[in-house]
C-alpha cells in the first residue's frame, strides 16, 4: 500500500504546539466531566472562563457545543437541496449558527444577464438563517470563477469594466444590506507564488482593483466585516504571507479590511497546514479577524482507515488553531455531508471530504470536532475588537 505523507501529519498533537495539545487532546476521550474542562483550559491560555454550561459532547451539536468559546460554526449551503431534502434542512438548522450560499451569491446567479437581478435563491437562504437564529457569510464579490458570460465575452475598457464591478459590489451588497456578517469581498487572488492572479481583473484594472473593492464594499454596507478569502493560506508560505503583506499596506492605508479567511481545503495525500495556529496569529497582530471559512478533507477513494483518521486529524487541527485564536471568529464546513459536494466533480477519484457522509452518518471527524469544541477556553467574546 502506498504510505501517503499525511499519514506523517496526523502527528497532530505535534503539530499544534504543547499548549494546544495539553488544552485540546490530551483528555480526548478520557472521562473527564466535559463541564470542568473550559475553566481548566482557559488557564493554560490565561483567558478568563466565564460561568457557561458545557453540554455533553458525546450528544449535543456542534451550535450547542461552540456556544460557550463564542465561534461560530458554519457550513456552505446548497440551496437546492436545503428546499427539497428535510433532513439536511433540519441538520443546517441544528448543527450550525452560520451558513454560507455556497453558489447562489455569486455573479452568474445573481445577475445572468446584464442588469437582470436574480437574487431570488439567496433571498430564501436568508431567510431561513434569519428563522433560525443564524448569521451569514456572504460569498462573493470579486473573483475570477462563475462570473456571467455576457461579462467574461464582452469587449470592455477599463474604465467600462471598473464602472461594471463597482455596480455589481453596490447593487448586490446594497440588496441584502444589514442581513450579512460578513463578506468574502475578494476571493482567490493570489498565485500559490505569492504573485496577483493574472485574471479580468488584474489585467484590465491593475493591482488597485483589490482597494477598490474594500472602499466600494464599505460604502455599500459599512456594518459588514469585510474578508480577503483564499486558499492553501493556512499556514506560513509564500501566498499567505504575500497575503499578509498586502493586507497590512492596505490597512496602513486606510483601506477597510477587517478579515482574512482560510479556507481549508486539505488532502490526506499531501502534508497539513501545522502552522496554522501561528498563521491565524500573525493575522490577528495586524488588526484583521480571521476565519476558516471553506473546511473540508479530501482523500482518494476508496479510504482506508488512516485516511478516515486523518480526516478527522485534518479538520480538527484547523478547528484547535482557530479556537485558540482569539482573532478567529468563525469555522465554516465546505459542506457538511457528501451528499451534496463538489470534490468529486472537480477532482477526479476524490471524496469522502465532510464530516458526514452521504447517508448523513457522521464520520469520526464529526466527534473529534465536537469534543475539540467542548475542551476549548470559554470565551466571552472573539474578534479582534472583541465584537463577537
Ligand atoms: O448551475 C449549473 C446548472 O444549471 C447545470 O445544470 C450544472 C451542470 O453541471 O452546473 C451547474 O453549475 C455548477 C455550479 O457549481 C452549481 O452547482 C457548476 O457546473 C460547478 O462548476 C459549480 O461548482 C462550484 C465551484 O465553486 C465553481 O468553482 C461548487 O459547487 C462550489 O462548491 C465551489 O466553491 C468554491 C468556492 O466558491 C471558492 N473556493 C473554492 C470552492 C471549491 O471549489
Amino acid at each position: 500500500m502506498q504510505v501517503r505523507r499525511s499519514l506523517i501529519s496526523t502527528g497532530l498533537t505535534v503539530a499544534v504546539t504543547a499548549a494546544v495539545t495539553a488544552t485540546l487532546t490530551t483528555t480526548v476521550g478520557a472521562s473527564a466531566t466535559p463541564a470542568a474542562l473550559p475553566a481548566a483550559a482557559a488557564s493554560t491560555t490565561g483567558a478568563a472562563a466565564p460561568a457557561g454550561h458545557v453540554p455533553d459532547p458525546t450528544t449535543a451539536t456542534l451550535r450547542q457545543l461552540a456556544q460557550h468559546t463564542k465561534l461560530r460554526i458554519g457550513t456552505a449551503v446548497n440551496t437546492d437541496a436545503l428546499a427539497n431534502d428535510a433532513t439536511y434542512r433540519r441538520m443546517v438548522a441544528e448543527q450550525f449558527s452560520t451558513v454560507t450560499p455556497e453558489n447562489v451569491m455569486k455573479w452568474e446567479v445573481v445577475e445572468p444577464q446584464r442588469g437582470q437581478y436574480d437574487f431570488s435563491a439567496a433571498d430564501q437562504l436568508v431567510r431561513f438563517a434569519r428563522a433560525h437564529g443564524q448569521k451569514v457569510r456572504g460569498h462573493t464579490l470579486v473573483w475570477h470563477n462563475q462570473l456571467p458570460t455576457w461579462l467574461t465575452s464582452g469587449t470592455w475598457t477599463p474604465a467600462q469594466l471598473r464602472a461594471i464591478l463597482k455596480q455589481h459590489i453596490f447593487t448586490e451588497m446594497r440588496h441584502f444590506r444589514g442581513q450579512i456578517w460578513a463578506w468574502d469581498v475578494v476571493n482567490e487572488a493570489f498565485n500559490e507564488d505569492g504573485s496577483l492572479r493574472n485574471d479580468i481583473w488584474l489585467q484590465n484594472l491593475g493591482p488597485g482593483y483589490i482597494a477598490d473593492a474594500f472602499r466600494w464594499a464599505h460604502q455599500a454596507d459599512p456594518k459588514a466585516i469585510l474578508f480577503y478569502n483564499d486558499y492553501n493560506i493556512e499556514g506560513i508560505n509564500a501566498k499567505s504571507t504575500a497575503v499578509y503583506d498586502l493586507v497590512k499596506r492596505l490597512r496602513a492605508q486606510g483601506v477597510p479590511i477587517q478579515g482574512v479567511g482560510a479556507q481549508g481545503h486539505l488532502d490526506t495525500q499531501y502534508p497539513f497546514p501545522n502552522d496554522m495556529l501561528q498563521n491565524l496569529r500573525r493575522f490577528g497582530a495586524i488588526g484583521v479577524d480571521t476565519a476558516v471559512t471553506e473546511a473540508d478533507v479530501r482523500s482518494v477513494l476508496p479510504v482506508d482507515p488512516a485516511e478516515v483518521n486523518a480526516q478527522a486529524q485534518g479538520f480538527s487541527l484547523m478547528l484547535q488553531s482557530c479556537l485558540l485564536v482569539r482573532s478567529c471568529i468563525s469555522y465554516t464546513l465546505w459542506g457538511f455531508t457528501d451528499k451534496y459536494n463538489w470534490v468529486p466533480g472537480v477532482f477526479k477519484g476524490e471524496g469522502y471530504a465532510t464530516p458526514f457522509d452521504e447517508n448523513f452518518n457522521p464520520k469520526p471527524a464529526y466527534d473529534t470536532m465536537r469534543r475539540d469544541l467542548a475542551l476549548a477556553p470559554s470565551l466571552p467574546s472573539r474578534g479582534v475588537r472583541g465584537l463577537h
